[in-house]
């Protein structure tokens, strides 16, 4: 063969093979640890789907639920190393990896509503919440809501005093220890894979969340009792490797964008009803009492819990408590 003839047979390889590499699909691996069927489960499908959809297939997004590939804390190194490449951890385990200022969303009471919670989370504060991880090689994409957490143990819980001396597992926030020691129990900071066994072992007492995590875990079948004490707000900040996604080309980041904004209304949307589907799960199911506390119980509940956002000045910033009261209206002298 002459010499033109093999480059061009050549050239034509190479450009064949380029083109099947091309054709490879960009893999974004999503991981999160609750299960399929949770607020977070469903609309991490649902991106999953309309990234697909919007990149006619050059995205497939692999969700990976319920801790099968990363536990809390290994999730969080996992995206920062490259292993992983999105994630939506709760607001409350953005501590440990030093952006403290994320566990004002842990403050008891704080939001009286899901429409003052959005009033933060599609403001400004959230905006500059989110840009706070940057620094960390992480780029936040979005807010997605799960809903306002409530008390369960073995025993009823009335009054604060009823959680005295108990040991409750949290996640890993100061804030929601200080939570735990304004009741005069003993906080348990805990991946949130082991909890149903903690539970059933009595490791621990009791713990919180919202009814979704505590249906879909099947914590209610080692708890005999939950009371909707709704006393703090449990949401996700969903997250990407930084350099991964400034790599992406530019149109196919944008049909991402598009894809996350969809999923994003479509999370808040299904997180209320989920929630409510769940406590009718747990009162079908007959293996745990379930109380609404009254307006005086509620009040007791407020008046021993709202002393945190004080105490928690110091770590979480003064201005950033701040421009949450500012953005929601609360007013902790009202308490
Ligand atoms: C928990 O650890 O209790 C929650 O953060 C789990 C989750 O992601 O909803």
């Amino acid at each position: 063969m002459k010499f033109t003839k093999k480059l061009a047979v050549g050239l034509a390889a190479c450009a064949f093979s380029f083109a099947a590499f091309a054709q490879q699909p960009i893999v974004i691996k999503f991981s999160h640890v609750v299960a399929q069927d949770t607020p977070k489960g469903k609309a991490a499908a649902f991106f999953a789907q309309k990234a697909d959809e919007l990149t006619k297939g050059k995205v497939k997004v692999e969700v990976y639920a319920n801790s099968t590939l990363y536990k809390d804390k290994e999730e969080m190194e996992a995206l920062q190393l490259g292993a992983v490449q999105m994630l939506a951890p709760s607001l409350a385990k953005f501590g440990p990896l030093g952006v403290k200022e994320f566990e004002v969303f842990d403050l008891p009471y704080i939001f009286d509503s899901s429409d003052h919670l959005h009033k933060v989370t599609a403001g400004d504060v959230g905006k500059s919440l989110l840009s706070k991880l940057e620094p960390k090689g992480i780029r936040g994409l979005a807010y997605w809501d799960n809903g306002f957490k409530s008390f369960s143990a073995n025993t009823p819980i009335k009054t604060p005093a009823d959680l005295k001396g108990k040991k409750l597992r949290i996640q890993s926030s100061k804030v929601l220890e200080e939570q735990i020691r304004a009741l005069g129990a003993l906080p348990q900071v805990m991946a949130f894979s082991e909890v149903y066994q903690a539970l059933q072992t009595g490791v621990v007492d009791g713990t919180e969340n919202p009814i979704s995590n505590l249906y879909t875990q099947k914590m209610h079948e080692v708890q005999k009792h939950l009371t909707i004490t709704e006393h703090g707000y449990l949401g996700y900040a969903v997250i990407v490797n930084k350099k991964f996604w400034d790599g992406l080309p530019a149109d196919i980041r944008k049909q991402l964008d598009d894809a996350m904004e969809q999923s994003t209304r479509y999370a808040n949307q299904i997180a209320k009803q989920e929630n409510d589907n769940a406590l009718e799960g747990v009162k079908k199911s007959g293996k745990t009492a379930v109380h609404v506390p009254s307006k005086d119980e509620r009040a007791a509940f407020k008046k021993a819990l709202v002393p945190v956002h004080q105490k928690m000045e110091s770590r979480i910033g003064k201005e950033t408590i701040q421009s949450v009261y500012k953005a929601t209206g609360f007013d902790p002298s009202k308490m």
